[in-house]
């Protein structure tokens, strides 16, 4: 097959011809992954084929997204059952779908939490926090963490705190950045239990200093993701909860990536830390890779809420339905308890491999959301972001798929399926292993 204008393509293989066309009619802002980027063909539960037919255990499901393995039956089935059905009439018209999966939500969520609304993204969902945090409290002042990833729409550009993200003329008006409790990297260059988590009363400072005094919200990641998995300690949102409510402003835990069980046990990742948060978002896992976005609340939150708001796509039928045939699956296959205990043996393996590598300055994360951070030198903790990045090639040469992450891109991301085994444990310990012991001095 030649392509109009582009002869060199008959002579192209296919996963050339798909990166040559990518780069050709796709933003390149969009980048991929690998100096030879794979193109994925087909994909089932914990693994992935390459259109040249090679095989990859992945340890990332989309960054965090296939959470019950690729097109697993059990959720294909239904999805494929509802689009022959009824796909789309908006939420002008109510559905069987949609409510169903809004009652599911409010009996698995913390606290109070039972009034939902649908969009399609991560971004969308905190975009609708905080405007309904806006509106609810009467205050515009919001507070976020440094390290912090949001979403990519406008506003989620501002609360976002990463540079590279943060590029144009986006509008950050009203909305400052506390320092993050990056243990591993102190900003206040403390030590954990001995700093009495001194990090923490920079949220109040802030606010008194950088804000109108009253906020309309606070927002964080209860595990950052982008930000390379950084993990505060126990007492972090405890406290940082409280300043929040001194302020008169409502805690949103953005669970876009920790949430449904991803960090063991729990079904969020602030219940981890044993905040009832006002809100939550969510979306990626939500679903096991269908676009579903959610902002929950309480009733008297949402009520709050002036105005109409409407997406056209939030809450269609055929991803409420793969929503809740996740959300069963996790909940029948007992997949909070599967995260925790072969989160906890993955831990310990990682743990073996940091004995091992010099190279691997931390490890870090909870359940199945696990980090190295990689650094040139254990005592300096100079990042390794050319030795991630090599990490990244070898095991993909290996036949594993892991993700990166951290301000200096130094941070490998691990995050396997929630119904991954033991056995899929030791298999990638295995690559990651060989992966490591090629990297060149
Ligand atoms: C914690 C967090 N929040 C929000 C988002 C934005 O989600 P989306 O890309 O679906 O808009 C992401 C995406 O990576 C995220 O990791």
């Amino acid at each position: 097959m030649t392509t109009p204008g582009n002869p060199a393509a008959s002579t192209m293989s296919r996963s050339e011809e798909a990166v040559a066309k990518h780069k050709r009619y796709i933003w390149p802002s969009v980048t991929n992954y690998y100096q030879h980027p794979l193109v994925a063909d087909r994909a089932e539960m914990q693994h992935v084929w390459d259109v040249e037919g090679r095989k990859y255990l992945d340890f990332f499901g989309g960054i965090l997204t296939v959470s019950v393995g690729h097109c697993n039956p059990k959720v294909t089935s239904k999805i494929n059952a509802q689009v022959n059905r009824l796909q789309h009439l908006s939420t002008l018209f109510p559905n069987e779908q949609i409510v169903a999966l809004a009652e599911k939500i409010a009996q698995i969520t913390p606290g109070n939490l039972s009034s939902s609304f649908f969009t399609s993204s991560g971004s969308e969902a905190n975009e609708a926090a905080i405007l309904i945090a806006r509106m609810a409290t009467g205050s515009f002042d919001l507070v976020a963490l440094r390290h912090a990833y949001s979403g990519g729409s406008s506003m989620m550009k501002a609360v976002t705190a990463h540079a590279p993200y943060r590029k144009a003329s986006i509008v950050s008006q009203g909305i400052s950045h506390a320092i993050n409790p990056y243990c591993y990297r102190c900003p206040l260059h403390l030590k954990y239990p001995e700093c009495e988590v001194a990090c923490a009363g920079d949220v109040e400072n802030l606010i008194q200093t950088g804000t109108s005094g009253s906020i309309a919200a606070f927002i964080a990641e209860p595990i950052q993701g982008v930000g390379g998995f950084i993990t505060p300690p126990k007492e972090y949102f405890k406290i940082v909860f409280n300043t929040v409510k001194k302020y008169g402003g409502l805690f949103i835990s953005d669970e876009v990536q920790t949430g449904w069980g991803r960090t063991g046990k729990k079904w969020f990742g602030i219940e981890k830390w044993e905040v009832t948060p006002d809100i939550m978002t969510s979306a990626k896992g939500m679903a096991n890779g269908v676009p579903v976005g959610l902002t929950v609340t309480t009733p008297e939150i949402s009520a709050g809420f002036q105005g109409l708001n409407i997406s056209t796509f939030g809450g269609n039928p055929v991803t409420s339905v793969a929503a809740r045939a996740t959300i069963e699956l996790i909940e029948e296959e007992n997949l909070l308890e599967n995260a925790e205990r072969v989160g906890t043996y993955f831990r310990g393996k990682l743990e073996e491999l940091q004995a091992k590598y010099p190279l691997i300055g931390d490890v870090r994360g909870m359940g199945l959301m696990q980090a190295l951070e990689l650094v040139k030198d254990r005592k300096t903790k100079e990042p390794a972001p050319a030795a991630t990045t090599q990490v990244l090639e070898l095991a993909r040469a290996n036949g594993l798929l892991i993700g990166k992450g951290g301000l200096s891109g130094n941070v490998i991301r691990l995050a396997p399926m929630l119904n991954t085994t033991k056995p899929d444990v030791d298999e990638a310990i295995r690559l990651l292993d060989k992966s490591f012991s090629e990297v060149p001095n």
